[in-house]
């Protein structure tokens, strides 16, 4: 349900309506396997830019290119031996690989916010894949939220986030529910720039080399990793066993909770899980999450990251 119902824009009931729209210069919500992403033509400055004032999001902040497959890709990044590879083991799927800008791309300036780098990947999502196809242009996506709020995993969060003003097109809940791993790709050397849907492990495996961490006193970031984010209304206390006085437990595995990340302890069903009952505690008026200790293995380092986003002080 919209909270705003009778202004609300009308939803774009199939893929070749919201490619209508997005051909029009105009953005739309659609669907991808970790959050909704808030979708423009990626060549178009103007719907670049409706993209970033929708959001509210500081324009130093580039953003994510979608593409349909690899040669989509190709026009707009280049691809050393090793993004090859990585591309070949895991799209369609959750890695953003952060490459040079191709010769001649035909990209806006401000997708990538003027760096000679651009953050390029291939959704695993039907609906996305058809959506991009149909447009014929890659398509710039943020997470479909307004900045500095949690990530949406379902149409109606979109809705609510933008008060029913901007238009979803539904795919119904994201499979894997914490946004995409970053990796930068410099020669030889991987940059894990945000941990995400793909564990860093998987990553080091087909590489056949470690995964080094971001380093922002020499520059290599994402830039949208360096403020608080990802923020519920409530404030939220990490590694708790239980609730204190005014506290809402979220659980995980045998610590028990108002809501659980996961009865069985399963990292991807937490991830999944994360930001949907983040936004569920937000509905219900929660003021002070305590949140149950999460591993740090596998996805449980995105896991972990978003919850000390959650819990940083907000700026
Ligand atoms: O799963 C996802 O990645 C979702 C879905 C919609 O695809 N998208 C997403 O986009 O999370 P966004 O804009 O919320 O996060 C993009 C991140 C930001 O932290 C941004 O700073 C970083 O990618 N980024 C984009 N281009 C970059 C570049 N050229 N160099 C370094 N970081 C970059
Ligand atoms: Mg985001």
């Amino acid at each position: 349900m919209t909270s705003n119902a009778a202004t609300a824009v009308i939803d774009p009931p199939t893929v070749a309506d919201a490619a209508a729209i997005l051909r029009a210069g105009r953005v739309c919500a659609f669907p991808t396997e970790t959050v909704y992403g808030l979708g423009g033509d990626a060549t178009d400055s103007d719907a670049v830019l409706a993209i970033y004032q929708t959001k509210g999001r500081p324009r130093f902040n580039p953003l994510i290119v979608h593409c349909a497959d690899r040669a989509m890709a190709e026009q707009v990044a280049d691809f050393s031996p090793l993004a090859h590879a990585l591309a070949d083991a895991f799209w369609p799927g959750p890695l953003t690989l952060v490459l040079p800008v191709a010769p001649g791309a035909r990209l806006s300036d401000i997708v990538t916010a003027g760096l000679n780098t651009v953050a390029v990947r291939i959704p695993a999502h039907p609906l996305a894949l058809a959506l991009i196809a149909a447009v014929g242009r890659p398509l710039a996506a943020p997470s479909a939220n307004p900045s500095g709020k949690l990530s949406p995993t379902t149409a109606a969060q979109v809705r609510d986030g933008f008060e029913g003003q901007v238009p979803v097109l539904d795919g119904g809940p994201c499979s894997a529910g914490v946004e995409s791993t970053i990796i930068a790709v410099n020669g030889n050397n991987l940059v894990q720039l945000r941990a995400g849907g793909l564990a860093r492990s998987a990553i080091e495996r087909v590489a056949g080399r470690p995964v080094g961490d971001a380093q922002p006193e020499a520059g290599i970031v994402a830039p949208g990793m360096l403020a608080s984010h990802y923020a519920p209304n409530a404030t939220l206390r990490l590694g708790a066993t239980e609730a204190r006085p005014g506290e809402t437990m979220l659980g995980f595995g045998a610590i028990a909770g108002t809501l659980n990340l996961s009865l069985t302890s399963d990292l991807h069903e937490a991830a999944r899980n994360l930001f949907a009952m983040l936004h569920e505690l937000d509905r219900r008026g929660t003021t002070a999450i305590a949140v149950a200790p999460i591993p740090f293995e596998g996805l449980g380092e995105a896991i972990n990251d978003r919850l000390q986003r959650a819990a940083a002080p907000r700026s």
